[in-house]
């Protein structure tokens, strides 16, 4: 029988944030198709299946024009409205902007720039012609500092955070709503998979994703612009943010990113 469940997808969905953001949607009577570039897409959906909602798995690289494609093609080919789309993937690069890659600072920014304005292109076509629907787009507190050692990744995150806010302003009044989540240090392996394992940020203390995915979910239920994802100390540090200038800012954040021998 077909599910009369409301639909949600969630990008990044096979591990850390974005696995939890799923588990919340399945949690509150959502199906939820996941993608992810590797297998492990597969084993998240059976976790979320048992939690008693239908999961759609599809695996695809989100840094590319073709995967953000199939993506889009596989969720419009389940034949229901989107009612959530949370664009959640995204990846860092820790190093000193000297040494990396050029490569490897392109594939971050089509993976956190291109492609979530790619996806968020087809699901507001999606959503406004519907008159409903929400969009949650996974930003960082990296948005409210600059990121030495990571001297990309935030700009990204920043991307992320003014993209958000600007969409909401031009959908006000169509029925769909837009949120930013902005986490800040989390328990998931995104600072190892940035090469960063040897920084004080990956070895500090570090907020629970699953804390940080249910403020994501509430806010993004309630219609709230943006909501800083993580413990008060993480609340309280965008607050301080704002009214501290931008070197020193860079100074303590470099303190926190610069690899150790
Ligand atoms: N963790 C933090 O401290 C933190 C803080 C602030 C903001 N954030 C943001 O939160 C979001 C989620 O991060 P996380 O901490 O959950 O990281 P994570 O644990 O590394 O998870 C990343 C997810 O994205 C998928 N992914 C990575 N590269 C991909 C690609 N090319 N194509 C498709 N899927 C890909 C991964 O699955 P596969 O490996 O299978 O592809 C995984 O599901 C990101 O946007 C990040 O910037 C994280």
């Amino acid at each position: 029988m077909a599910s009369h469940r409301p639909l949600a997808f969630v990008t990044g969905g096979s591990s850390g944030i974005g696995l939890e953001l799923a588990k919340q949607f399945a949690q509150n009577g959502f199906d939820v198709a996941i993608t992810a570039s590797s297998d492990k897409v597969h084993e998240a959906a059976r976790a979320l299946r048992d939690l008693g909602v239908e999961a759609y798995p599809h695996r695809a690289d989100a840094g590319t024009y073709e995967g953000v494609e199939s993506f889009w093609t596989f969720v419009e080919g389940l034949g229901r409205p989107v009612e959530a789309a949370a664009l959640n993937v995204g990846i860092g690069r820790g190093g000193a902007f000297l040494d990396n890659a050029l490569e490897d600072e392109f594939r971050l920014i089509a993976i956190n720039i291109t492609g979530t304005v790619h996806l968020a292109k087809r699901v507001v076509q999606h959503m406004v012609p519907n008159k409903r629907g929400r969009i949650l787009i996974t930003s960082s507190i990296s948005a409210t500092q600059p990121t030495p050692y990571e001297t990309v990744y935030g700009p990204s995150k920043a991307f992320g955070f003014m993209f958000a806010e600007s969409l909401r302003e031009e959908l006000r009044g169509t029925g769909v709503t837009v949120t930013a989540l902005l986490p800040g240090a989390t328990d998931s392996r995104f600072h190892k998979n940035a090469g960063m394992a040897t920084s004080a940020i990956d070895n500090g203390k570090k907020n629970d994703k699953i804390e940080v995915a249910r403020q994501g979910f509430e806010a993004l239920m309630n219609d709230v612009d943006h909501v800083v994802g993580g413990d008060e100390e993480t609340k309280q540090q965008v607050v301080e943010n704002r009214r501290t200038p931008e070197p020193v800012k860079a100074r303590r954040h470099a303190e926190l990113t610069r690899l150790r021998e």
